[in-house]
């Protein structure tokens, strides 16, 4: 039922406080212990003997995957990288020891993520090596898919249903799932001090009343901004360090639902090609948060600017984003922790932009909630 809700997508953007509150009233409970804050199902050899992490995803899920990647990388230190699903199948790495395969789908069904864990935990068991061993762990929001059939470790984000096409509040759960691995990684294996740690856990604690009320003011800010969206055929996203992959989703759910073409950039890289597409009539959005590459972001905004690219910046309200054109502001937190609001300006407009165009936001033409062909 979609309430008063125009369409699933809107409502399910609306849920995303409620999606925060339940994880973190069952993963971050205020009594946990100080050296594991984060409740999850696995003993402290799990985290020790690890040595590194492969995600493999598709689609929203890989950019989720990324997000983790970073935290896991930059926040608990141990080396993560992060495949297309469908590339990994036919490609993957050489074999390293003691690492852990995370596959990420909401839906548990799609079948490249499926075929990869399942190729990867084969080559895995034919060596009779232990340190090779497959460790599996699945990323999803329905315990009784095929993935968790397959994997027998399963992070469930408790995301609730989730009708629309666009996957709005699945992929604020994998957000989360990868907070909660990152933070047990880096207090398990104490490469972040503890008051890092309980500062990132207040700061998740925070979350669902600022989602509250960005959800709130950015549905007017991007149902008004869209307006300017009615002939735009081209739109760049930029963002650098842990919001590169919210540009890539800024750009996905934009291109899913409005069918614009639309393309998400690593801020640096602009200027090794894609800054030949700029003019007037191309809509830059920028991620801009303070952190180590806030002045970066700005400077390559201003680039876009000197090609007369209209630049809206999603970044809080101070002198130095003055530069942008329109501001989605968000509020000033910490840089691990902004994804889990720059996303939802990013949900907002483009959902506004494909339902003033008139379009079937919930089922967009020739895609289907899970792909379970390859
Ligand atoms: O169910 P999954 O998370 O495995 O789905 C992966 C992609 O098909 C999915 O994220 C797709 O990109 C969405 N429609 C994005 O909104």
């Amino acid at each position: 039922d979609k309430q008063h809700f125009r369409h699933f997508m809107l409502k399910e953007i609306h849920e995303q406080p409620e999606t925060v509150e339940l994880w973190l009233s069952k993963h971050l409970p205020i009594h946990a212990p100080i050296d594991s804050p984060i409740v999850l199902p696995y003993d402290a050899s799990f985290y020790e003997s690890i040595e590194q992490i492969q995600i493999l995803a598709c689609g929203t899920s890989r950019h989720a995957g990324m997000v983790g990647a970073y935290l896991l990388e930059q926040f608990a230190g141990i080396r993560t990288s992060v495949f297309f699903a469908s590339e990994f199948r036919y490609a993957p790495p050489p074999l390293s020891p003691h690492t852990l395969t995370i596959g990420v789908t909401q839906s548990g069904e799609t079948a490249d993520t499926l075929a990869a864990l399942s190729m990867e935990h084969q080559r895995r068991s034919v060596l009779d090596n232990n340190d090779f061993a497959s460790f599996q762990l699945g990323i999803t929001n329905s315990s009784e898919s095929s993935l968790a059939l397959q994997v027998p470790n399963i992070l469930d984000i408790g995301a609730g249903i989730e009708v629309g096409v666009a996957a709005t509040k699945t992929f604020l759960g994998q957000l989360l799932a990868f907070y909660g691995l990152a933070i047990s990684f880096a207090a398990r294996r104490k490469s972040r001090s503890q008051e890092e740690i309980n500062a990132l856990c207040e700061e998740l604690r925070s979350i669902p009343k600022q989602l509250k009320d960005l959800v709130k003011e950015h549905n007017q800010l991007a149902e008004s901004l869209a307006h300017r969206f009615a002939d735009t055929e081209d739109v760049i996203f930029l963002g650098r360090g842990i919001n590169y992959p919210i540009a890539l989703e800024g750009a996905l759910k934009l291109k899913e639902i409005s069918y614009i073409h639309a393309e998400g950039y690593p801020a640096g890289e602009m200027k090794h090609g894609p800054i030949a597409l700029l003019d007037q009539r191309v809509p830059v959005i920028s991620i801009a948060t303070e952190g180590i590459v806030f002045e970066k972001v700005l400077s390559n905004a201003q680039e876009a600017k000197a090609r007369d690219a209209s630049l809206i910046g999603i970044c809080p309200q101070t002198v130095e984003t003055q530069i942008f054109d329109s501001l989605l502001p968000i509020p000033k937190v910490s840089e691990w922790i902004s994804p889990l609001l720059t996303v939802i300006p990013m949900q907002l407009l483009s959902y506004y932009i494909a339902a003033q165009r008139g379009l079937d936001v919930d089922q967009p033409r020739n895609l289907a909630k899970s792909v379970t062909v390859e």
